[in-house]
């Protein structure tokens, strides 16, 4: 085998994005973030004023969008109709809403349609919430991240000090858990972890210990 798949689950904030990234450039793979694509059709639809609920209307947006996850020095950037929106669609009011806009079974299916396209044939880390369940079915590692919503929050709240963002920890610990029950409880793929996913508990560790564990269990696969 010279290429194999990676798929990282799990509830919001567990690290995900940053461990997936880590491992990929270890092994030379391409990272794919999902969420940053639901979140770019998020900011579309806010920004164009289509309601968040209207299924229809946001599957309409998303077909006539053109998304692209670019790889760059600067990390992966998104790019939304050739505007790069990597920053805009982390902002809390895309952030708290996102998940309203992942509930729609039409929006869904061209989202996993796409990120299947994306990765044909190649080495890949992808997270998400569903990569392992449905979009990538197949991998041959699964991963389902978690930590305590204390502990996800306390990351978030430092993360957002450290960038100088203003920061609510109470508030941040509210919100995770709003999105995790929706994520988790909706009709549509929700977020649970695949029968074969192996799941790691990172409430007690560090990044390089987590990327460390997910390397290990590579190199066993491979
Ligand atoms: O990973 P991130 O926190 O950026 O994801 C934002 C939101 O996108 C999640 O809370 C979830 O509602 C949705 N999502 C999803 N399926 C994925 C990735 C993200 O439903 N594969």
């Amino acid at each position: 085998m010279n290429t194999m798949t990676i798929a990282i689950d799990g509830p919001a904030a567990a690290g995900k994005s940053t461990v997936a990234k880590k491992v990929a450039e270890k092994l030379s793979f391409i990272y794919v973030d999902t969420g940053a694509m639901y979140r770019a059709l998020t900011w579309k639809a806010l920004k164009q004023g289509i309601s968040l609920e209207d299924e229809d209307g946001l599957a309409q947006l998303l077909s006539q969008s053109d998304l692209n996850l670019v790889q760059s020095d600067a990390g992966q950037r998104v790019i939304l109709d050739q505007r790069d929106v990597s920053e805009e669609i982390r902002t809390a009011e895309v952030t708290n809403q996102v998940s309203i806009v992942a509930k729609h079974k039409n929006v869904r299916e061209e989202m996993v349609q796409r990120q299947q396209e994306l990765v044909k044939d190649k080495g890949v880390v992808m997270d998400g919430r569903d990569i392992g369940t449905h979009v990538l079915p197949d991998a041959e590692v699964k991963i389902f991240m978690i930590a305590s919503v204390e502990e996800r929050a306390e990351r978030r709240h430092k993360e957002n000090l450290e960038k100088g963002f203003p920061s609510d920890l109470k508030q941040l610990k509210e919100e995770i858990r709003k999105r995790d029950e929706i994520d988790s409880n909706r009709e549509i793929a929700p977020l649970v972890k695949a029968e074969d996913a192996i799941e790691i508990d990172t409430t007690s560790m560090n990044i390089d210990e987590v990327v460390e564990g997910i390397l290990t269990i590579v190199n066993e696969k491979w």
